[in-house]
């Protein structure tokens, strides 16, 4: 369907934020059990094993979006969304109507996959690595034996044209806050393979509310930002969440960094779909999810709408509405 550039409507809501972007779980199955893994803010017990959204589902929410409200930027993630054997399908059905098509993946199986997920039109991928010590890799994925196909998966990543390829990092402290220096050699490394900005790190602040375990593991991420602003050549402002970006040494560092930012949260652009159809607003809220329950298309669109009265930012400003 062919709609008149400039007509289409604008998802906006009622803070002012408008959705540029949809992040959706196409699986809350995974291969790995990371420690802090927040599984996108769906309650894990006992849920492992519902209804997938279908391929179908997918496919026409995604053009919905870029058709009547230019949203034209897709992430996939999972659970790892490589689990789902029509990955390849969806990122084929996304056809032309999306300009950036990327997923967040463990990248244990991304070597097998990387030059079939390019060709089927997915532009990047993120790259969840959080150490590159095997021991620590291991301890912090409760597996073994996976970090070397993770490297492996990611230079046929970059190989497979799958870029700016980014580093996910989840900072934790005494576990891996002394491998940022390390992590940006090795993103030095794959942009010797690459080209220049291949890679990008990225460093996330661990969200710690979703294991308990994880109380005391959260970095101290103002000391983080303070080492990297006194060593980087240029810092920029992203759009998406106002995240900061640091030139060190030629290489790129991301940081996400949103526990009680309210910056963060005024700045989120983005709307999750989970892994069981559901629109959700917020990653860090489950009482206010919408249900997308056919793929018709004006069902779609009254969802996406109402979908925008429910959100909030979870962090609030003094200036913003409460
Ligand atoms: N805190 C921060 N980021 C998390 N991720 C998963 N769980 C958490 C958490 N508790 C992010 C990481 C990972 C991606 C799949 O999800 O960035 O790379």
């Amino acid at each position: 369907m062919k709609t008149v550039k400039g007509k289409k409507e604008r998802l906006i809501d009622d803070y002012g934020r408008e959705i540029r972007s949809l992040r959706f779980s196409i699986t809350s199955r995974c291969n790995l059990e990371c420690i802090y893994c927040h599984n996108e803010g769906e309650w894990r017990k006992g849920k492992r094993n519902r209804e997938e959204i279908s391929a179908e589902l997918v496919i026409e929410i995604a053009r919905v979006a870029s058709t009547y409200f230019d949203i034209r930027k897709i992430k996939f993630s999972g659970g790892e969304p490589l689990m789902r054997d029509d990955l390849v399908d969806i990122i084929q059905g996304m056809g032309d109507f999306e300009d950036d098509i990327s997923a967040t993946t463990n990248g244990v199986f991304l070597k097998r996959y990387a030059d079939e997920l390019a060709d089927a039109g997915l532009d990047r991928v993120n790259v969840s690595i959080d150490s590159l010590k095997e021991e620590r890799y291991d301890f912090i994925t409760s597996s073994s034996n996976n970090l070397p196909k993770v490297i492996d998966g990611i230079y046929s990543a970059i190989d497979a044209g799958l870029t700016p390829l980014k580093l996910n990092m989840v900072l934790l402290k005494g576990i891996n806050e002394d491998e940022i220096a390390d992590m940006i050699d090795f993103v030095r490394e794959c942009n010797k393979r690459g080209g220049e900005e291949a890679a990008i790190l990225q460093l996330i602040e661990l969200i710690p509310y979703f294991n308990p375990f994880m109380q005391n593991c959260e970095a101290n991420f103002y000391a983080v930002e303070a080492e990297l602003k006194s060593k980087a050549s240029a810092i920029k402002t992203r759009r998406l969440q106002h995240r900061r970006k640091y030139f060190v040494d030629g290489v790129e560092v991301e940081v996400v960094h949103p526990i009680d930012n309210t910056e963060f949260c005024a700045n989120c652009s983005r709307l999750r779909i989970t892994s069981d159809g559901k629109i959700k607003p917020c990653l860090l809220r489950n009482d206010n999810l919408v249900p997308i329950e056919s793929v018709d298309e004006m069902h779609i669109i009254t969802k996406l709408k109402l979908a925008m009265r429910y959100r909030e930012p979870f962090y609030k400003g003094k200036n913003s509405k409460s």
